[in-house]
């Protein structure tokens, strides 16, 4: 065979291959672009960035931070399934409303002994509670001004009865807001149908809501949390507590997103649990994605070999450049009203934008992410400067920690016998606050939008027109012929 005689093969490309050309634009601020999006069939961020379920990357702490700036947390799958179950229930936690610490006293004990209880625990008021945890009133420090008798008892002197405002413990915090504003409230305890108290909602906590405005947060205020799961083994149980733990949003974690076990652990998640929102990947060709929504996936994760920290395409040989892949499955995505994440290779806050225009609705990030103060990777100092650790999830290192996990060393012998590492371990610039990141990041998309005549992330997507550049565009591109400051 001849190189004339060989098939047409086609060209894929990447973000540093294109731009996007600049258009008439109406939009003034980039203030006043709107970058919410679909990150599944059913649920919305604010902000179109996920951070990637890697265990240098994302644990409850930076998941949190995460849905803080309007994005979302994946926790990662390398821990027990108790432990990821746990990282989850913490991002739930309520910031607002349904408090583990209510602060209760029975309606006989005396004044003093709730004027005792409100110093100890240095707060201002007590919900009072019969023995079958119903609720029969509620005790402030103002209600303790006016009794001089300390033996008096606490159901003399608190507010009970009908002047007892609650709501239902399903109530959303929007409608609680209306609630203590209209009735001059500081305080909404919220009970069950048989009356009994699951919570309170705190005029500090309406407060708090609002310090976070572009939170994503779920219908009772709670942050919005990822959790992934794999597509062998302990798949199910692991999807089962985390289920329980009350995670929003299920990913199915695998390199090879279009392979037979992928396909079925899909299949069978959705089946087992068709209420939760199950994202599924990662694919690069439009007939993984379309084989993905088949089996029942409500997004696409589309990537193999873009990461920072994947050698998979060296190693294998195997992949697709990340715009390319991006565009495939999109186009048959968005036929069938499932959104698309563009995981891995994100290296600036321009990729950003062209991959959204490309037709994602989400990015996910590892390395930038990797480098914040919130990422659980260790920090270290080499000549005075700050790193943090980063690893691919297929390097050596995280495959040993994964069997160091398992305690077996039959699957530790047969590792280091048989892993043909797909990821490096590296050490990436530190990189302050997941805020300072998401402000940089959202911030470039914000303007790259106001650049298209873009308002939304969906006139974006309509707007983009990408040419393709050479490696002297590229060079152009980027700050040149200059000794930067240092
Ligand atoms: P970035 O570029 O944001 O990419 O760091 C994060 C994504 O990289 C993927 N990932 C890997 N891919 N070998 C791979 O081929 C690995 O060891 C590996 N670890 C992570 C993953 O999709 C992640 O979200």
């Amino acid at each position: 065979m001849t190189a004339s005689d060989s098939p047409a093969i086609p060209l894929a490309l990447t973000y540093d291959d294109v731009l996007l050309q600049p258009r008439r634009s109406a939009v003034v601020s980039r203030k006043d672009v709107d970058t919410s999006t679909w990150l599944t069939r059913k649920l919305r961020l604010n902000a179109p960035v996920l951070a990637a379920n890697m265990d240098t990357v994302c644990e409850s702490r930076l998941a949190r931070a995460m849905a803080r700036c309007g994005g979302l947390g994946v926790i990662h799958r390398f821990i027990s399934i108790e432990d990821e179950a746990a990282e989850v229930a913490r991002v739930k936690r309520p910031e607002v409303g349904g408090s583990p610490r209510l602060h209760t006293i029975g309606p006989n004990r005396t004044v003093g002994e709730a004027t005792k209880l409100l110093g100890r625990h240095n707060v201002h008021s007590l919900l009072v509670v019969g023995d079958d945890e119903r609720l029969l009133g509620i005790l402030t420090s103002r209600d303790l001004l006016f009794s001089d008798n300390p033996s008096e008892r606490v159901a003399d002197v608190m507010t009970g009865g009908e002047d007892l405002v609650t709501a239902h413990v399903g109530t959303t915090i929007e409608d609680a807001r209306r609630i203590l504003h209209q009735m001059r409230l500081e305080k909404l305890p919220l009970v069950d149908e048989a009356g009994r108290l699951r919570g309170l909602i705190t005029s500090r906590d309406v407060l708090r809501l609002a310090e976070n405005p572009n939170a994503a947060r779920d219908s009772h205020g709670r942050l919005l949390v990822g959790a992934a799961i794999g597509a062998v083994g302990d798949y199910m149980e692991r999807a089962e507590a985390l289920v329980a733990a009350e995670a929003d949003v299920l990913v199915v974690d695998i390199a090879h997103g279009h392979s037979e076990h992928a396909l079925r652990a899909t299949r069978r998640v959705k089946e087992k649990f068709p209420s939760v929102e199950l994202i599924a990947g990662n694919v690069a060709t439009a007939e993984g994605a379309l084989d993905l929504i088949e089996a029942g996936a409500d997004a696409i994760k589309v990537g193999v070999g873009p990461g920072a920290a994947c050698s998979t395409r060296i190693v294998t040989g195997v992949g697709v450049p990340q715009l390319t892949a991006v565009m495939d499955c999109a186009r048959v995505a968005a036929e069938r009203g499932v959104p698309i994440c563009a995981d891995g290779g994100i290296r600036f806050a321009g990729d950003i934008t062209k991959a959204l225009a490309a037709g994602a609705s989400t990015v996910m990030i590892g390395s930038l992410f990797a480098a914040t103060d919130e990422s659980p990777g260790e920090t270290v100092v080499r000549k005075g400067a700050r790193y943090k650790v980063f690893r691919g999830m297929a390097s050596a290192g995280a495959a040993e920690a994964r069997s160091r996990r398992e305690e077996s060393q039959d699957v530790l012998d047969e590792l280091a016998a048989n892993v043909v590492a797909e990821g490096v371990e590296a050490v990436v610039p530190y990189r302050g606050s997941v805020a300072e990141l998401m402000h940089q990041l959202v911030g470039g998309l914000r303007s790259g939008m106001s650049y298209l005549n873009a308002p939304s992330i969906e006139a974006l997507r309509a707007n983009a027109r990408f040419v393709r550049i050479t490696d002297a565009g590229w060079r152009e591109s980027s700050p040149h012929d200059l000794q930067l400051a240092e």
